[in-house]
């Protein structure tokens, strides 16, 4: 079993990730809690798949579990939802010395970790994540939480689990969409971290993107994990470094936001939002533009269309203006000055922002 750590002290954990490893998780278990009862909250997509088979495992190490359903997908990662899952827990008398186990996508893995981290002041948690995006990403760190009608992710905490367990087979039952989705985030580590890890994707893309050679999205979900872990042992509570990994998120967040969260996966806005932050690093001169035509040509094999004709710069602005990552009214641009080697600016012209923004809606 491949094993990494994320190294945080007295909170640090280990991931765990191997193809076909689904039917051992109860032994994974067995070895990181001594308790007896067992929460598994998943969405009724992922339940259908894959539920039986992780609920097999558990009880054939002499655990009790109860399955906690939620409906799937973002539109749920709500207060509502959470909700039902303490209702769940304290009807079934879920007490201090359990565990949440979660099964499932960013979704799944943000609601059930935030429901660990409150629940009677927080009981344990396991991740089992079941997307790209939560197999590179969200399952790593310890960011948990919900979103609010009035924005995304504004109630939340950190809080990480005990373990990560990661099967990559299970990506084989994703919808294309959401595995394309996630290689954006995955190309973005080698773009902020790792020029040989990007080479290693631009190698290997249909290979991995088809998931036509497991082996190898095995390496891919492992190297990722690896720069995330890196990040947040050194930065747990975002104060710093960990901002890195928003590359792409100014612009990104702003279309998604745009376009009211229907037109773009997540990934996907990232995506476009990764090529403008590549156009204006070398459009002030700070990359290469060989190197940010070589990250460009990457992000494009994932074919992500452009479809915001209507939107106009100032309203752009606007947008950006009302994100996180605006400090004293200045906003903070994650670039690029090497593949591999990113710095942070506040002194990017409202002009050059559109104008990049205006690049990427003509490709
Ligand atoms: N905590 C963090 O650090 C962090 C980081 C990145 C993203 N996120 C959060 O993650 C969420 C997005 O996560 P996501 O992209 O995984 O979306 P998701 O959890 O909504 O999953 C996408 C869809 O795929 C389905 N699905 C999941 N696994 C499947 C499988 N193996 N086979 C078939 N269908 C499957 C789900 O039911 C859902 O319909 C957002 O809410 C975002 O805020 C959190």
């Amino acid at each position: 079993m491949k094993t990494l750590k994320v190294d945080l002290k007295e909170r640090s954990y280990p991931v765990y990730i191997e193809k076909e490893c689904l039917n051992r998780f109860g032994e994974f278990l067995q070895k990181h809690y001594k308790g007896k009862r067992i929460a598994l909250v998943t969405d009724s997509i992922v339940k259908n798949y894959y539920s039986a088979i992780v609920e097999k495992s558990i009880k054939d190490k002499g655990f009790d579990v109860s399955i906690i359903e939620i409906p799937p997908g973002e539109k749920f990662k709500t207060l509502s939802v959470l909700e039902s899952v303490y209702d769940r827990l304290i009807e079934k008398n879920f007490s201090r010395d359990s565990v949440v186990v979660s099964l499932g996508g960013g979704v799944v893995g943000d609601l059930a970790g935030y429901a660990a981290s409150t629940f009677m002041r927080g009981i344990k948690f396991v991740q089992i994540p079941t997307t790209l995006i939560a197999q590179t990403d969200s399952s790593v760190g310890g960011k948990v939480g919900i979103n609010h009608r009035l924005g995304k992710n504004l109630i939340g905490a950190f809080y990480q689990p005990i373990f990560v367990f990661i099967d990559p087979l299970v990506l084989t039952t994703l919808p294309p969409r959401e595995l394309n989705a996630g290689m954006g985030e995955v190309i973005k580590y080698g773009a902020i971290k790792d020029e040989s890890f990007l080479t290693f994707i631009e190698e290997n893309f249909e290979d991995i993107n088809s998931l036509k050679n497991m082996k190898k999205m095995e390496e891919v979900i492992f190297r990722s994990c690896e720069i995330k872990a890196d990040v947040v042992n050194l930065d747990e509570r975002e104060s710093g470094l960990r901002r890195i990994l928003n590359f792409g998120h100014t612009i990104g967040h702003a279309v998604e936001n745009l376009t009211n969260y229907k037109i773009y996966l997540h990934g996907e806005a990232i995506t476009l939002g990764m090529i403008a932050a590549g156009w204006i690093s070398e459009k002030i001169g700070i990359l290469d533009k060989k190197k940010f035509l070589r990250l460009e040509n990457l992000l494009k094999r994932l074919n992500i269309k452009s479809e915001f004709n209507t939107i106009k710069g100032k309203d752009l602005l606007n947008a950006i203006a009302r994100d996180k990552k605006v400090k004293s009214g200045k906003i903070h641009f994650v670039l690029l000055e090497d593949i591999g080697k990113i710095v942070i600016r506040n002194d990017i012209s409202e002009d050059i922002i559109i104008e990049a923004f205006n690049y990427i809606s003509k490709n």
